[in-house]
């Protein structure tokens, strides 16, 4: 989105102000925003204790002489599983449902908050009978399904820490990530259901164990759930299964409370480099912003509501808003395996009416999909329940926007549109029912306690009406401790932006952002080398050094083109290795590299278009000039070729790719 396609849509001037039947029942109240401006470290140890259990209460709210290493809540001990899991049940809630699990071919679950717990209880046992401790690295690989959110629950029950890789990552990307973590165990399905057949996963694991990487493989059993039902091969003494093994097990486990900064999960997300970045988030602070967030932004009465987020536990938002903050919350959730459209074009609106969804958690991706296929296909279920919605992941357009509260919304739910990324944690910029006028296209205010500024390239706070950088100038509860591993990557890509403005560390978010006349905050798209794909963060350099890897390739630049139905889309300009560039089409080469990308990393990266080309445009010192390529691939005029050395380079690919 440019500058100025955010400054015409401002000028239209909707405003949907919330309707008095709303304000009088909405859980957050406006003097949220009066406490945490009078004092902010107050405000969260406040919310801190009134929404989580402490098996040993914080004495210290948060310690940021470290900076931008932050500990909040250090001197206090829980236990994250308890507060998901126990507390429910022992405050009389055991009867609740926790999730409604609907699988793709129609199969259901049902699992109540005593259930769960009982499940949890069980998988925690057969970790530890594994040989799984405080402090070690569990990958998880598997569909949709209850067995993900136990297994989650399980490992930080007993102190370890997750990794969850989203399943439609390949063995490559599984492998790298399973590397980085030092992980011991691998918890996968044979298989899961998409788009109507099984796609497998123990197979990515086999692959992923298999290859060669010269280092010893800290992996020592592959625990495997049946699902899929699909054919796979068996490494005896590192392969279980899954229904086996918890029989071998007791149901009785204590939750013990663990100090407040004890690692929670690493989540893999992309830079500005080809190597992933494994975000480190804790306990405390963590559940601490995600459970008062789930409750306020998205209005949560635990008593009544159905909530549903579609996001797949793989992602962030399926791991603060699927799994943490709903449980946490103690709210009956739905939980579903399959895509959108199968095994028909009205599956998510049949499964919003059969279990009387009232909150819907979705991505502007979905929304624009279903937009395409036409209101038809939702005004055929009863979709009466519900009464808030919610999108993430990047701008939602405001046709979008009007389309999602007009025809899933009846004309009257209020929708928030939340900004946050892995490494926030939790929801950062959101309007609150109840209380924010909303305004179509816009994700709005700073929520109570979060601290957000538009700077300049200096630091500078823009003046109302400009755009600028989206900066978060106060440490925040769940925000990422680190990356795994490497600490000064983390202060270098989030904390040197600002470094000479302030005198503590400020943090870069990566996105371009314009505060309007009333302080409103209008997301812009990544500012730097990262492409944002049907709301999944991809980044250039890693496509790029997949295509690379292949022996006919050269040299390749990869940029994110505007795209109707995912937002941007990945497009590669490659150039051939000569002594491979007549072995065979053009067309033939595209085909190729397209499946090598997807083998490489997975089919969320596989580019749209990949374009042959004779070489790629270069600066006087060699940068390649991807805003150049980028006009080629959203199909306009090419801009200024002044700064190219050759600037008959891009001549000749407009040519050849004009549309
Ligand atoms: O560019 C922003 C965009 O998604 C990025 C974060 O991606 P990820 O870590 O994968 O997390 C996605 C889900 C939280 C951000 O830097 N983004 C996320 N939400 C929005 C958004 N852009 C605009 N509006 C949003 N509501």
């Amino acid at each position: 989105m440019s500058a100025n396609s955010i400054d015409s849509l401002q000028h239209e001037g909707r405003h949907f102000p919330p309707s008095d039947s709303f304000v009088s029942t909405a859980v957050a109240s406006p003097d949220l925003y009066d406490q945490a401006n009078r004092d902010r470290l107050g405000f969260w140890a406040d919310r801190s204790r009134e929404l989580l259990h402490w098996h040993t209460p914080f004495t210290e709210v948060l310690d940021w002489s470290d900076a931008p290493f932050a500990r909040w809540f250090a001197d206090g001990e829980l236990n994250v599983a308890y507060n998901c899991l126990d507390r429910h049940v022992l405050a009389g809630n055991g009867d609740r449902v926790a999730i409604n699990w609907e699988g793709e071919p129609g199969d259901s679950r049902t699992l109540t908050y005593s259930e769960l717990t009982a499940e949890v209880k069980r998988a925690a046992n057969l970790l530890i009978k594994l040989g799984i401790g405080t402090g070690d690295t569990v990958a998880i690989y598997l569909p949709n399904v209850p067995e993900a959110v136990i297994a989650m629950l399980a490992v930080v029950r007993i102190g370890a820490i997750h990794s969850v890789v989203f399943g439609g990552f390949s063995a490559e990307s599984l492998r790298s990530r399973i590397d980085d973590a030092q992980a011991k165990l691998v918890i996968t399905a044979d298989g899961g259901w998409r788009k109507g057949k099984v796609s497998p996963l123990k197979p990515a694991v086999d692959g992923a164990l298999a290859l060669d990487k010269g280092t010893p493989l800290s992996v020592e059993h592959v625990l495997v759930l049946k699902r899929g039902d699909n054919d796979i091969d068996w490494v005896e003494g590192r392969d279980l299964w899954w229904h086996d093994e918890i029989e071998t097990v007791g149901s009785e486990h204590e939750a013990v409370g663990f100090p407040a900064e004890t690692p929670l999960f690493i989540l893999y997300t992309s830079g500005t480099t080809g190597k992933p970045k494994g975000i480190i988030h804790t306990t405390g602070g963590y559940l601490t912003q995600v459970t008062f967030t789930h409750k306020n932004v998205f209005d949560l009465n635990p008593e009544k509501d159905v909530y549903w987020c579609s996001a797949d536990v793989g992602w962030i938002t399926g791991h603060s808003y699927t799994v943490y903050g709903p449980l946490s919350n103690g709210a009956t959730s739905v939980l579903y395996e399959g895509t959108p459209d199968s095994p028909h074009p009205g599956r998510w609106f049949e499964i919003i009416e059969k279990y009387g969804v009232s909150i819907f958690y979705t991505a502007p991706t979905a929304i624009r999909s279903f937009m395409k296929v036409g209101r038809q296909v939702p005004d055929a279920f009863d979709l009466s329940s519900i009464r808030l919605l919610g999108s993430v992941g990047e701008p939602i357009n405001p046709e979008a926007w009007m389309w999602y509260r007009e025809v899933v919304g009846a004309g009257t739910a209020p929708i928030v549109d939340t900004w946050w990324q892995t490494e926030t944690g939790a929801i950062m910029v959101s309007a609150l029912p109840g209380i924010t006028s909303l305004k179509p296209g816009s994700a709005q205010v700073a929520l109570p306690g979060i601290s957000i500024s538009v700077l300049d390239e200096t630091g500078v706070a823009v003046e109302p009406g400009s755009g600028g950088l989206l900066a978060i100038t106060e440490p925040w509860p769940s925000m990422l401790r680190g990356i795994w591993g490497d600490p000064e990557r983390f202060v270098e890509t989030y904390w040197s932006k600002f470094r000479d403005a302030f005198d503590t560390p400020v943090y870069f978010a990566g996105d371009g952002a314009r505060l309007d006349a009333d302080g409103d905050l209008w997301l812009l798209g990544r500012v730097d080398d990262v492409m944002n794909v049907s709301g999944h963060r991809l980044s250039t350099a890693e496509i790029e050094s997949a295509l690379v890897s292949h022996p006919i390739v050269a040299e390749s630049a990869v940029v994110g083109a505007a795209d109707e139905a995912t937002g941007q889309a990945v497009v590669a300009f490659v150039v051939l290795r000569s002594e491979h560039a007549g072995d065979q089409t053009v067309d033939e080469a595209s085909v190729l590299l397209r499946g090598h990308v997807t083998e490489q990393i997975g089919a969320i990266a596989r580019p749209r278009q990949v374009f042959i080309v004779e070489e790629l445009p270069k600066t006087r010192s060699g940068k390649i000039m991807r805003r150049l390529l980028q006009d080629v691939a959203e199909g306009r005029a090419i801009g200024d070729t002044t700064t190219l050395a050759d600037a008959s380079v891009m001549q000749l690919i407009a040519d050849r790719y004009k549309k």
